[in-house]
């Protein structure tokens, strides 16, 4: 059965740019109550004008979202204006890449604290509200498909997103039956200003002295213009939150990918029987050898 989300309050994060817009265009338009995160002042306040020129109105709400005490000031600020926050969308995020020698542990900070390190402050400001409620809700986050394989030039990337994968996988199933759904939204390449963004976000304390930061995302008009849109995104993401989908996939270019990394791993496991006795102990400690979260995904037959 379709989710029906119109009349909840969303906070978007990133969402004065790229997905994030797109996004919360999506989901005003469905008729649900919007406020968008960013640590961008100028960009939230001209995202706000535009999407109310075109009739949306959203809240916009400052927050650099590796800043835990603004989280719990930010998530109070949405709750007095529109009510409780059902769905959160962990979105904000940054395209730090470049060869792991080359990298410093500023990069690093700066990739993991973002990337990583501000989904799980919203989840950790967000989710006991949620549960004390007894809200029913929905937490979103957007990985990547480099969440999903690896890349080279982006260890660091990849660690961040594969690491919101496990963690949203693991939720997923904690959730199970509490009315709170999970879904990782793993994305290719959209037109974004990622590339742009990453120096304008960069704090003081996390620069380098040399510049060694390559930005993912092409500058080549005609590139970007291959890629998929941010409205088509958010639209997609909203189906595939309607859906209840584990997993948000937008791009079916990535689909040999993924599937060599789960088959290397199938591989991967000795060609021996199991240890019964082992087996029968390891099943008592709940999804450690299968977790069902994984049987809940459907198949994705776009509309
Ligand atoms: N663009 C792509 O091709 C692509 C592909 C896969 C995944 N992603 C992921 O999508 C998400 C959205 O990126 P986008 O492509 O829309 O980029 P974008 O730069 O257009 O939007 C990201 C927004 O996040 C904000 N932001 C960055 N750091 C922040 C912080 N510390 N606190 C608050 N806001 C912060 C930026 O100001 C920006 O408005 C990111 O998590 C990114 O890793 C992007």
């Amino acid at each position: 059965m379709t989710k029906h989300l119109g009349g909840q309050v969303a906070l978007i994060t990133g969402g004065a740019s790229g997905m994030g817009r797109g996004m919360a265009e999506a989901f005003a338009r469905d008729g649900m109550i919007v406020a968008i995160a960013d640590m961008r002042g100028d960009a939230l306040a001209a995202t706000t004008a535009e999407l109310a020129e075109a009739g949306l109105r959203v809240l916009p709400v400052l927050l650099d979202v590796t800043d835990r005490a603004a989280w719990v000031a930010a998530v109070d600020l949405v709750e007095r204006e529109l009510g409780p926050v059902q769905v959160l969308v962990g979105n904000a995020g940054i395209g730090l890449t470049g060869m792991m020698r080359d990298m410093t542990y500023k990069d690093w900070d700066f990739s993991m604290g973002v990337n990583f390190g501000g989904v799980l402050n919203g989840l950790m400001t967000v989710l006991p509200r949620l549960l004390d409620r007894g809200l029913s809700g929905h937490l979103v986050v957007t990985s990547s498909t480099a969440g999903l394989t690896a890349v080279d030039g982006a260890a660091s990337y990849c660690a961040a997103k594969f690491a919101v994968t496990g963690m949203m996988e693991a939720l997923a199933g904690e959730l199970h039956g509490t009315g709170v759904d999970v879904s990782i939204f793993c994305p290719g390449p959209v037109q974004t200003d990622i590339g742009a963004n990453l120096d304008r976000v960069r704090p003081a304390h996390l620069r380098n002295e040399h510049v060694t930061e390559d930005p993912i995302s092409p500058k080549s008009p005609v590139v970007q213009s291959l890629f998929m849109t941010a409205e088509e995104v958010g639209r997609r993401v909203l189906a595939g939150m309607k859906r209840r989908d584990l997993y948000i996939l937008t791009h079916p270019e990535f689909a040999g990918g993924i599937a060599a990394r789960s088959e290397a791993l199938t591989r991967a496991i000795p060609d021996e029987p199991p240890h019964e006795e082992r087996a029968r102990y390891l099943q008592q400690f709940g999804t450690l050898l299968l977790n069902p979260v994984y049987a809940r995904q459907q198949k994705v037959v776009p509309a």
